[in-house]
């Protein structure tokens, strides 16, 4: 599903439950470049898109999501509230974005402790943890939007994808060119993003 064939933000206006404290804006207005009014509200509307996106393509039974380059959290807030999983949130703080003049791969640009504030506004207690391609998160789903596979290659957190899902388990990314290869099958292209890339959903094999 391309953007244009998906719903109308003003008409799912009615199911966005997504409290976005005002000291997110500003990281939304970096990380959401689509979004340039009435920030806040926005990001809420635009995630509740998101998740409608992405919730078919969910595994049954979610114990646990971890959102690489999660920026502010409010998907990773809104999958754990709706499903019950434990968020883990693997980004860090930082302004790669102003102080490399949008050199923005591989740096990250936004601040964990809003990101915090968000999803406890929400109800949801995050696990914080920095950027490390290394870790093993043991995670039944991972999701990453507009980040890995987007500013920098889908090869970055393949091996950690691989060594933490179990077979039947879940990455949803946005891929620009080479989605993951071993271990993982194709399930679907939830939808085509900003015209660069494609919202993939694979499992593990
Ligand atoms: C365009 S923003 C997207 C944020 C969020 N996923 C969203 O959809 O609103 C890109 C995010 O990726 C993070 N990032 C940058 N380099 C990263 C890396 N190497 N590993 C993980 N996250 C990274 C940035 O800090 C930022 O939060």
């Amino acid at each position: 599903m391309d953007d244009a064939e998906a719903p109308d933000l003003q008409e799912i206006d009615g199911g966005v439950d997504l409290i976005v404290p005002d000291e997110s804006a500003e990281w939304i207005a970096l990380h959401r470049t689509d979004i340039t009014e009435d920030l806040c509200a926005e990001y809420a509307r635009s995630v509740y898109r998101d998740y409608l996106g992405m919730e078919p393509f969910f595994p049954d039974g979610i114990g646990s999501v971890l959102d690489i380059g999660g920026g502010q959290g409010g998907l990773l807030a809104m999958i754990a509230k709706r499903t019950g999983a434990r968020p883990y949130l693997m980004d860090g703080s930082g302004l790669a974005l102003r102080r490399t003049n949008m050199n923005i791969a591989m740096d990250p640009y936004n601040d964990m402790g809003s990101a915090r504030r968000l999803l406890e506004a929400n109800g949801v207690e995050p696990v914080l943890l920095d950027l490390s391609p290394d870790a093993t998160v043991p995670v039944d789903l991972i999701i990453s939007t507009l980040s890995w596979g987007f500013h920098y290659p889908s090869s970055t957190y393949e091996p950690l994808a691989r060594r933490s899902l179990d077979t039947g388990g879940r990455v949803i990314l946005d891929i620009r060119k080479n989605g993951l290869g071993e271990g993982f099958t194709e399930i679907g292209c939830i939808k085509r993003v900003s015209g660069k890339a494609d919202r993939i959903c694979y499992e593990r094999i």
